[in-house]
């Protein structure tokens, strides 16, 4: 068998007739720049977080970024993230000349571990981003007890959490401000990049609004230094076409992951779901021993794997500066060296599924080095 890592093509053909007319709307309109879908889109999905506002934007980065930028993050300021995740969570940070300041991970739920927070917060600390890794959520009440205790912003990384909930709240709606990205293989994906950015605070929208068109207030009067950080309306059309099938899509994953946790279990460490918490498998990781060999000899039988991520963050050459060393972050480093992605999508079959498993389990029942 040869599988697909996630299987794009099979969800498009599942929605191509929904995609094909709204990119053909977008055609016949001519309105390729912000206009009715960008709106709509907004419209809807502030809706499903259960916020006021959403902004498109044109990726998960521009987001992140545009956020910090609304809470006017600058050079000598500190904001608190995970050394365990996509480099995009620090990376904005760094772009703005402020300095990030990482915190350990929890061995469970690969998400930021609250309880380490406080002990790094200091008088430059502006504020938090914890990110929902492989599709849930952080501990947020936690986090922003703490932030709201000690003054700070809670910007949630929600790229890989968009749809999941938090204690019955969904991912993007719970802090002051949450982004997610569209990138194709994300929960909803589109095809091409974009992102959004979501608020409940009419100010920071109106803010995040006119950042990501050069900070104009009104057409070419520039209020701000901002980007060009839309979102294109083609992306928009995509993503309402296939936000109508997202619910569907969750709970397909859901059952994916669990039919998949079945039969891993007694071999491997599988994703852990808080009780309170829903996952939407973003990715379906695994810890493994001996995960090197265990990914090659899946490769090797048609199985493409993943790892997210290889390096923790504090030991990336582009974070040299900020003097971490190994050792430093050891759950981050525990968890990079053990962690392999298994093919994942809602439409992966039972017998792919099923394929999978019998190569992970033959990989330790063999004693395979
Ligand atoms: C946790 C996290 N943050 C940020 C991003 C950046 O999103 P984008 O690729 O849309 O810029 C990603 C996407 O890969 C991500 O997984």
């Amino acid at each position: 068998m040869k599988l697909n890592f996630i299987d794009l093509k099979r969800q498009y053909d599942r929605y191509k007739t929904d995609i094909d007319s709204g990119i053909a709307e977008v055609l016949e309109s001519a309105q390729f720049i912000l206009g009715n879908k960008v709106a709509e889109l907004e419209k809807q999905l502030a809706a499903y977080a259960g916020v006021r506002f959403g902004i498109g934007v044109s990726s998960g980065t521009d987001a992140l970024l545009l956020g910090l930028m609304a809470y006017g993050v600058k050079s000598g300021d500190e904001i608190i993230c995970p050394p365990f995740t996509f480099i995009a969570t620090a990376e904005v940070i760094a772009l703005l000349g402020a300095r990030p300041v990482f915190v350990d991970i929890d061995e469970r739920t690969y998400n930021i571990d609250p309880a380490l927070i406080e002990d790094r917060i200091t008088e430059r600390t502006r504020g938090i981003i914890p990110v929902g890794l492989y599709g849930q959520v952080a501990d947020m009440d936690a986090i922003c007890t703490i932030a709201k205790r000690r003054g700070l912003f809670v910007i949630e990384d929600g790229c890989q959490s968009f749809g999941a909930t938090y204690r019955g709240r969904r991912s993007c709606g719970l802090p002051d401000m949450g982004v997610t990205s569209f990138f194709p293989s994300k929960p909803l994906g589109g095809y091409g990049d974009g992102g959004m950015v979501f608020t409940d605070d009419e100010e920071m929208a109106k803010m995040i609004y006119s950042l990501h068109l050069h900070g104009e207030e009104k057409r070419y009067q520039h209020k701000y230094i901002g980007i060009n950080g839309r979102i294109d309306a083609i992306q928009a059309a995509i993503l309402l076409a296939k936000f109508k099938y997202l619910e569907d899509e969750i709970k397909l994953r859901q059952q994916k992951g669990s039919y998949y946790t079945d039969g891993l279990k007694d071999v491997v460490v599988t994703p852990y779901v808080e009780p309170h918490n829903t996952s939407v498998y973003a990715q379906y990781s695994i810890m493994a021993d001996r995960r090197d060999a265990l990914s090659k000899y899946l490769n090797e039988h048609g199985v493409p794997t993943a790892i997210h991520y290889p390096r923790p963050l504090h030991l990336q050459e582009a974070f040299n500066y900020l003097g971490y060393k190994e050792g430093d972050f050891p759950v981050s480093e525990k968890t990079s060296n053990g962690i392999l992605s298994l093919p994942m999508s809602p439409f992966i079959t039972q017998d792919e599924q099923g394929y999978v498993i019998g190569k992970v389990r033959e990989f330790y029942s063999q004693g395979i080095r």
